[in-house]
């Protein structure tokens, strides 16, 4: 393990208000937002779609890493830049999602774990060659209150995976962005997403710690603390902003160099203002940024709509919420830069 070479990678990723695009979505996944605009998911299709994004001119301004999917990072523009040496030229660090996604955990309805460490030092070192300075691996937290969803044992599961995948990747010299998703679908109060979210957190950075993770040389991505999406009382911004700055303070040991989140379904807009009032009213110890995926890209894939005619606009989509999410993460965004 490289520890210098770990911290100052964690670090480049999120200098100075720049964020993580997260353009990892499997296969099936993006079969899905394609299917919202009408196109058809085959391979030249996801490649057109990627390379729009990769070859947004001054996106690197703004995003300082992209998660990939293990066929993207095989993958090349239409001049035959590999898309990993296109991002190393732009400045922007190549990642990748290792994990294999999240199953049924038996026994336990409801619950999920994610699958993937079988094998996962040898792939590793096949995208560390492949150009990968960073990985991703997700776990899936639901809450449900009528079942006490969910079970200490599902939390423990999880981070001791995630534990377990941390320290492979800073062995093979690969910044692990650790990220349990505290899932927001859900008729769970706020109070309640908070204190999941508390008990997921303790129990990871316990089980970083147990497996000897170098916490200099990770990202966290967290949830931030909202209501519940079928949740009558749906906090506002200032209130959601005060909920997930206390939990992080809480669990988050000042030694990890930044924190990422990821959108979760919140609006494109509201996951900036999100942002922007935790930058703009509290002191943190970290660099407090995103790893969106639906909150950078659903403007630009509704823009784009699969035709090459429309690759201006929404390249313009795209930049412009890459632009914004920067500014939050440096307390300067404002509505008025919704204009633009
Ligand atoms: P969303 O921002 O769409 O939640 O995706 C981020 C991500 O990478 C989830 O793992």
């Amino acid at each position: 393990m490289d520890k210098a070479q770990l911290k100052a990678t964690a670090e480049k990723i999120v200098a100075n208000g720049k964020g993580i695009l997260a353009a990892d979505e499997s296969t099936g996944t993006i079969g899905k937002r394609f299917a919202s605009i009408n196109v058809e998911n085959v391979e030249p299709n996801r490649q057109a779609y990627r390379q729009l994004l990769l070859t947004t001119a001054g996106a690197e301004e703004f995003i300082g890493g992209v998660i990939q999917y293990d066929e993207t990072i095989r993958q090349s523009t239409d001049d035959g830049k590999r898309f990993a040496d296109l991002m190393e030229e732009l400045g922007v660090v190549p990642g990748i999602k290792v994990d294999t996604g999240a199953k049924d955990l038996a026994d336990h309805a409801g619950e999920m774990i994610t699958e993937g460490l079988d094998g996962l030092r040898d792939r590793l070192a096949e995208y560390y060659e492949l150009g990968a300075r960073f990985a991703k691996w997700r776990a899936v937290i639901n809450i449900s209150e009528d079942n006490n969803l969910p079970s200490d044992y599902c939390l423990n599961a999880n981070a001791q995976a995630l534990a377990r995948y941390a320290a492979l990747c800073q062995e093979a010299n690969i910044v692990p962005i650790v990220e349990p998703e505290v899932i927001m679908d859900g008729a769970h109060s706020i109070e309640t997403c908070e204190s999941v979210t508390t008990r997921a957190l303790t129990a990871l950075f316990n089980e970083l710690q147990n497996a000897g993770v170098y916490l200099e040389g990770i990202l966290l991505k967290p949830n931030m603390v909202v209501s519940g999406t079928e949740n009558p009382r749906q906090a506002g911004i200032d209130e959601v902003a005060e909920r997930t700055v206390r939990v992080l303070k809480n669990c988050v040991p000042s030694s990890v160099p930044g924190i990422v989140f990821l959108s979760g379904g919140q609006s494109d807009v509201l996951a900036t203002q999100h942002l922007q009032a935790m930058n703009a009213n509290y002191e943190m110890p970290w660099a407090l940024s995103y790893s969106y995926g639906r909150a950078l890209q659903a403007p630009a894939l509704k823009a784009w709509g699969g035709e090459a005619a429309n690759i201006p606009a929404a390249q313009a989509a795209y930049l412009l919420r890459a632009r914004n999410n920067t500014a939050a993460a440096l307390g300067n965004y404002n509505d008025e830069m919704e204009a633009a």
